[in-house]
């Protein structure tokens, strides 16, 4: 039996004074978030396509199971996410110098007509590998977020933003493998283009925090004292490393999301954001 996977409506404050930086002595990494996290509101959309699509199209083979009810949870989820995303988007748009502003509006836009274009162009089987090969990617990393407890040196309402997303996407972790287990063309298939979608994604975001990096170098050159280098470098090495661990499990014929241990931080946060949702849907 699944766990539930909760739609919980959020309101987080984001104003234009928050602190970019929200991870402590380190705007390198805090901006490897935040400019990845530009593409998540045509990213999750694209998500939600494909499982409407499966959910649409193969009624049938899926009948009237639990995955059906996952599924149309993890749209649910998706939606709230990414539109939580694009509120904080915009008012990093809006303090965002040009020409960088200029320069990430034209590669949002050109992200968000790729995503179009899979969607239109690449068959189903395809689409749900790309999103099983992020849900796993994002798993891996989340689990290592909460094992590491990173969020005691985040600063918020990034922090807020983050944990909350992350805890919804473990949440949701079975959810695009199954669709793929009943809809697509087995592992060898799912392993290469869901790792072609990890390389995608990733590439993607090196493009957008460049142009965050560039845009506030101000605050880059804040951090550059020798406390500073050396908290993050402390921090980085077992963060790598853990993610490293991680991520080498989901590329393993007998790999499932079902099998992964959650960490204490996961149910303490399904928890506190239970208690700090507007209006929740289990
Ligand atoms: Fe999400
Ligand atoms: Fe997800």
């Amino acid at each position: 039996m699944n766990e539930s996977i909760t739609v919980r409506k959020m309101q987080f404050e984001f104003s234009d004074d928050m602190e970019l930086v929200f991870i402590e002595h380190d705007p390198e990494l805090s901006f490897l978030f935040l400019g990845t996290w530009m593409l998540l509101p045509y990213l999750e959309p694209y998500l939600m396509r494909t499982m409407r699509k499966a959910l649409t199209e193969h009624q049938d083979a899926l009948g009237d199971s639990n995955l059906v009810h996952d599924m149309q949870q993890f749209c649910s989820q998706e939606g709230q996410h990414y539109q939580q995303h694009a509120k904080a988007n915009e008012i990093i748009l809006s303090i965002m110098p040009e020409p960088s502003r200029q320069k990430m509006m034209s590669l949002l836009e050109k992200i968000e007509a790729e995503y179009k274009s899979f969607s239109a162009e690449q068959p189903l089987a395809w689409n749900l590998a790309y999103a099983e090969g992020f849900e796993a990617y994002t798993a891996a990393g989340a689990r290592t977020q909460m094992e590491l407890r990173v969020f005691d040196y985040m600063t918020n309402p990034i922090r807020d933003l983050m944990l909350w997303h992350i805890m919804e996407e473990l949440e949701h972790r079975t959810v695009a493998f199954d669709a793929y287990e009943a809809l697509g063309r087995g592992y060898l298939y799912r392993l290469r283009n869901g790792i072609w979608a990890q390389k995608h994604f990733i590439g993607l975001g090196r493009e957008l925090t460049a142009i965050m990096l560039e845009a506030f170098p101000e605050l880059v050159a804040a951090h550059q004292d020798a406390e500073s280098k050396q908290v993050r470098e402390r921090h980085r090495k077992v963060y790598y490393k853990r993610t490293m661990k991680n991520l080498i499990g989901i590329y393993m014929p007998w790999y499932s999301p079902r099998k992964l241990n959650m960490p204490p931080m996961y149910e303490e946060a399904r928890e506190e954001y239970d208690n700090r949702a507007l209006s929740i849907a289990g």
